[in-house]
């Protein structure tokens, strides 16, 4: 059904068949067609981060920023589902055109810089959708907040979003977002992942339920930041490592007319670099964090790759838009063929 489809779709400017496709999700899973897109998948019990998942394969953020679409995506067959990234604030993002296609190498470019409509405006919709299974929100920092301040946003997000998720993530990784990504290393790092582990305690006494934190990366790290990082991790407990984000580098897509755009690169061209990122984790963090590995699963083999480098689960974006909900089923096949 999808692959009648896509080629309507791309004929689209993305960010509009970004819209479409979702308002149009919505549409058929109020009338309860959406199973016709769905592949048939053989759910597989995970339990990771002390939570129970019914199959490994989520959504990652970025696709549904305002959890406007939680019941629709989660019909498609879905493991857990990822909202956001969710800032305290709504914001406009950049100016379009902020997305870019390059079917060509299976690869998105965004820049779409968390546009989105604030955290108030996301748990409004949490509370109204039926979903009952794993939820995570990804929070991140407003534009207009300076470095200095960010830990502000993240506890605001962090303080409204706790007993509405499964799991929060805590985004320091977007390329799009001026200076976050600094926020990944040495002293900010410790600083903010201090605050946000005693926060946490405190709200898991105030609410009486224990929500782990996980944090997200980018894929272009130098070893040596990915051992600051590990240290960090094990030393402030967190409970979950999200490789990757999209990549800054544009070594894959030289010489396309996008590819040059600023932004984030991810989809195939960021499949390999995202997976040695989730080994080098791994080899550090010894098992004492879990991972879910993300960047560039396309197939069957690449959803394997990394589960074999060390994800306890795995998620998909770009793939998702080139192959449709069937890649849920063939990411699915590879995580087992790794895990038997
Ligand atoms: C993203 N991604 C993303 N990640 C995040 O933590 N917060 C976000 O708001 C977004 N937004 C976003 C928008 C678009 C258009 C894309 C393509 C991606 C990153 C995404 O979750 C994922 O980490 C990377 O895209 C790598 O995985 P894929 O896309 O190669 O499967």
């Amino acid at each position: 059904m999808y692959s009648l489809l896509r080629p309507l779709l791309f004929k689209l400017d993305p960010e509009t068949a970004h819209n479409v496709s979702l308002k149009g999700l919505d549409v058929a899973n109020s009338l309860n067609l959406s199973k016709l897109f769905a592949p048939t998948i053989q759910d597989k019990p995970v339990n990771v981060m002390g939570l129970q998942i019914k199959n490994p394969i989520g959504l990652a953020a970025g696709l549904d920023k305002n959890a406007d679409h939680i019941d629709a995506l989660a019909s498609l067959g879905f493991g857990f589902i990822e909202v956001g990234t969710v800032t305290p604030r709504p914001q406009a993002g950049n100016m379009r055109p902020r997305l870019f296609r390059l079917p060509e190498h299976e690869a998105i470019i965004n820049r779409m810089g968390f546009n989105n409509e604030g955290i108030d405006y996301l748990i409004n919709n949490v509370k109204r959708c039926k979903y009952r299974g794993i939820l995570g929100i990804n929070i991140g920092k407003n534009k207009d907040t300076p470095n200095e301040n960010a830990v502000e946003d993240y506890l605001i997000c962090l303080d409204k979003a706790y007993p509405h998720a499964s799991y929060i993530t805590v985004n320091l990784s977007s390329p799009n977002t001026p200076g976050l990504r600094d926020l990944q290393f040495g002293e900010p790092l410790k600083q903010l992942l201090a605050t946000l582990k005693e926060r946490q305690i405190k709200l898991c006494a105030e609410h009486g339920r224990y929500v782990p934190i996980a944090i997200k990366v980018a894929p272009d790290m130098a070893e040596s930041d990915i051992d600051d990082v590990s240290a960090s991790l094990i030393e402030h407990e967190m409970d979950g490592l999200i490789a990757t984000n999209t990549t800054i580098s544009r070594d894959a897509v030289q010489g396309h007319r996008f590819g040059a755009e600023m932004g984030g690169l991810s989809g195939a061209p960021v499949t390999q670099l995202s997976t040695n990122t989730i080994a080098a984790f791994k080899q550090r963090l010894d098992g004492k964090v879990p991972m879910i590995g993300v960047g560039g699963i396309m197939d069957t083999q690449s959803a394997q790759d990394k589960t074999e480098a060390g994800a306890d689960l795995l998620q998909i974006y770009t793939g998702f838009i080139y192959k449709g909900p069937q890649l849920i089923a063939d990411a699915l096949e590879g995580f087992n063929r790794a895990s038997k």
